[in-house]
């Protein structure tokens, strides 16, 4: 049995057995409980500004955080109240596992009928943002940004006093400069030691190695020739080199703890999407002055894309109200201004075809600027492809397969680079 099957039929079963729990309070207009795992700093302002504008449409919030970066945590709490009969009115699920949602009957193909077409969101966005949060031609899920994986965060005074004198555009180069900062007593990468931020990582390290059409082979399309193949052989040989820059106790380190090492001059770099910016803007840093954004070197033609969205979960016919409440946030969250603001907490960019295109006119920041100018492009080239890492890409089944391996190989200093590419195509194979 498939994981799209499994999760249908374990969830069918025991929604029989389970009533839904209503939080409608007695007089309110409506009220949404939203699951998501905005919890840094940088993050809390974003989701903030959404709470703000459907509280002063007249609505009830419902915070339903669930810490934990990468969001795993969040979707095991997510299936196990969707199990119990008890699912919120909106989490965040993105990538694929929208439809593994959507097979299962819970999400709601109604909700968003109206305010999609009122509100021309098929006109909006581009294709490939909208067939993700649709489940069989209908918006299920409102997508509320678009994040670049593929960035490498500097901080220029760290590289001054290690004597770099640019960033890094080559794996040599890169490697060069974290010799240098090691010299100097820096740590020259900061990483936190979990599965999720291991395999944002990896999967720089394979699109550098193995360039758009490699990384779309192999962990996209899932092709065991190249999960297997020589070139995957060498990613996990630069993934080993790149490990013995980070700081050995890294281990169970948030991101946005690692994030702060760079932001407080101990770091040199951070390998990390783009909500990394969001610790930075929190801590009232300027992009260009105070620290540098640049493409993973190797990276510079391809845009991983990881789209966040917040998937509306059907509800009883009588919750007229709660009903209200989703369909206000799904209005608000493509909004010009709700997609400005968020942005800009959140270090993403919008993803409203019409912002992207005036970016400079709309007050975003350098960062924010190129990834919008490349996400187009890209989207052109072919060079846009769904990170694998933040669930873009494949199944959560295949992804965890994924994870385990690489993580494995991250924590084993006698690992072997040709062994751990047999081990994941055969560890892909088996949670296909
Ligand atoms: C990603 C998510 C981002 C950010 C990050 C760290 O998967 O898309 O919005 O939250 O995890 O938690």
């Amino acid at each position: 049995m498939n994981a799209i099957s499994r999760l249908a039929t374990v969830i069918s079963l025991a929604s029989l057995s389970a009533l839904p729990l209503s939080v409608l309070a007695a007089e309110s207009k409506g009220s949404v409980e939203v699951v998501h795992w905005w919890t840094s700093g940088g993050e809390k302002a974003a989701v903030d500004v959404l709470k703000a504008q459907v509280e002063k449409d007249g609505f009830t919030w419902k915070d339903g955080a669930v810490a934990g970066g990468g969001g795993s945590t969040a979707m095991t709490v997510l299936k196990s109240r969707a199990v119990a009969g008890n699912p919120p009115g909106v989490a965040q699920i993105k990538g694929p596992d929208i439809q593994e949602w959507g097979s299962t009957g819970l999400l709601s193909t109604d909700a968003l009928k109206d305010v999609s077409k009122a509100e021309n969101w098929d006109g909006l966005l581009s294709k490939k943002v909208s067939d993700t949060v649709k489940y069989e031609g209908d918006y299920v899920a409102v997508p509320v940004n678009i994040h670049r994986v593929n960035w490498l965060w500097i901080n220029p005074q760290v590289f001054k006093k290690a004597g770099i004198e640019k960033a890094p555009t080559t794996l040599e180069e890169f490697y060069a400069a974290g010799d240098k900062l090691k010299a100097a007593g820096f740590i020259a990468l900061a990483h936190g030691g979990q599965p999720w931020q291991d395999s944002t990582v990896f999967e720089d390290i394979v699109l550098s190695v193995m360039g758009v059409d490699g990384y779309k082979k192999a962990l996209v399309d899932l092709d065991q020739k190249t999960l297997s193949g020589p070139q995957m052989t060498q990613s996990f040989a630069e993934l080993k080199k790149i490990t013995t820059y980070m700081d050995p106790n890294r281990a169970g380190r948030d991101w946005n703890i690692a994030a702060a090492e760079v932001i407080n001059g101990k770091a040199g770099m951070q390998m990390m999407g783009d909500w990394a910016k969001s610790e930075w803007t929190a801590a009232k840093k300027v992009p260009g002055k105070d620290y540098q954004c640049v493409p993973f070197p190797g990276t510079e033609k391809a845009f991983t894309y990881n789209i966040d969205s917040l998937a509306v979960f059907k509800l009883k016919a009588d919750r007229k109200g709660d009903i209200a409440a989703q369909q206000d946030l799904a209005k608000v969250a493509l909004g010009t201004d709700f997609q400005k603001v968020f942005s800009m907490n959140k270090g993403s960019i919008p993803v409203r075809n019409d912002m992207l295109k005036e970016m400079d006119k709309l007050g975003f920041d350098e960062c924010a600027q190129k990834s919008a100018n490349d996400f187009i492009a890209d989207d052109k080239s072919g060079g846009l492809q769904p990170s694998m890492a933040h669930n873009m890409a494949t199944s959560l089944a295949v992804q965890g397969a994924i994870f385990d391996v690489v993580t494995n190989f991250m924590n084993d200093k006698d690992a072997d680079p040709a062994k751990a590419s047999a081990q994941l195509a055969s560890a892909v194979k088996a949670a296909q």
